[in-house]
């Protein structure tokens, strides 16, 4: 399959990279500073600002799915809503149906599923990215598209298990998750309709 992906350059982007050329699908990968890609079989690299939306397009065009794992990095204005509304357009342009977005565990209705001390820590330092990626979820909601929100719990960098928990059950509660576990199940999303136009938690 032929995938556009945004955040490539990123913990859990770098997974989904990885693990996708291994499967035989093909990228095209937008970033920011693309020297920091290592030139690989299979991928192509563009230069640019997902706020781009010419890059965007370019990115996009000739995909079969799209891949969105962007993340608000440092002291930047939080990327996930305006970067998702540019990705949204340039696919309804170009008329690619197919959209895995990562958001997290903690954001609207899944509030409940984190335990209490993060959500204080939701509430007080991260309020602004927060509301990025509640609007985030709801852009991807009335895109129209065909998209799957994935909802992982704490990130870490361990190795890929194929160990995790995963489902729309409201019961089922954060923990932690290796992003490459994540980018295990991200790429589960591109052909199984199992949660097509859901939630899922990844935990
Ligand atoms: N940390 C956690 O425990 C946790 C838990 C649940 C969910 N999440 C969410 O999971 C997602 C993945 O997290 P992560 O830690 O793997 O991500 P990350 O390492 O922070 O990567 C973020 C990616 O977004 C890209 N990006 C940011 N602004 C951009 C822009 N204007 N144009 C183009 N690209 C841009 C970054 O590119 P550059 O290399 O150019 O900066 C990078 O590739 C994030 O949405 C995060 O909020 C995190």
């Amino acid at each position: 399959m032929q995938i556009a992906l945004f955040g490539a350059t990123g913990g859990t982007g770098r997974q989904v990279l990885a693990q996708a050329l291994e499967q035989g699908h093909t990228l095209t990968a937008l970033a920011r500073d693309p020297t920091t890609l290592d030139p690989r079989d299979g991928l192509t690299t563009i230069g640019g600002d997902v706020l781009d939306p010419k890059a965007v397009a370019t990115c996009v065009e000739g995909a079969e799915a799209v891949i969105c794992v962007l993340g608000s990095r440092g002291r930047q204005a939080p990327i996930e809503s305006p970067g998702t509304a540019r990705i949204l357009a340039a696919m309804q342009e170009a008329g690619v149906r197919r959209l895995v977005v990562v958001s997290s565990l903690g954001v609207g209705d899944s509030r409940a599923q984190i335990a209490w001390p993060f959500r204080l820590v939701m509430d007080l330092m991260l309020k602004s990215i927060l509301e990025a990626k509640v609007q985030q979820e709801q852009l991807v909601k009335a895109s129209g598209l065909d998209w799957v929100i994935v909802r992982p719990g704490g990130l870490t960098d361990g190795p890929r298990t194929g160990a995790y928990r995963f489902g729309v059950d409201p019961t089922l509660k954060s923990g932690r998750i290796a992003r490459a576990d994540v980018a295990d199940f991200v790429l589960r999303q591109l052909t199984d309709d199992t949660f097509l136009h859901q939630t899922p938690a990844v935990t």
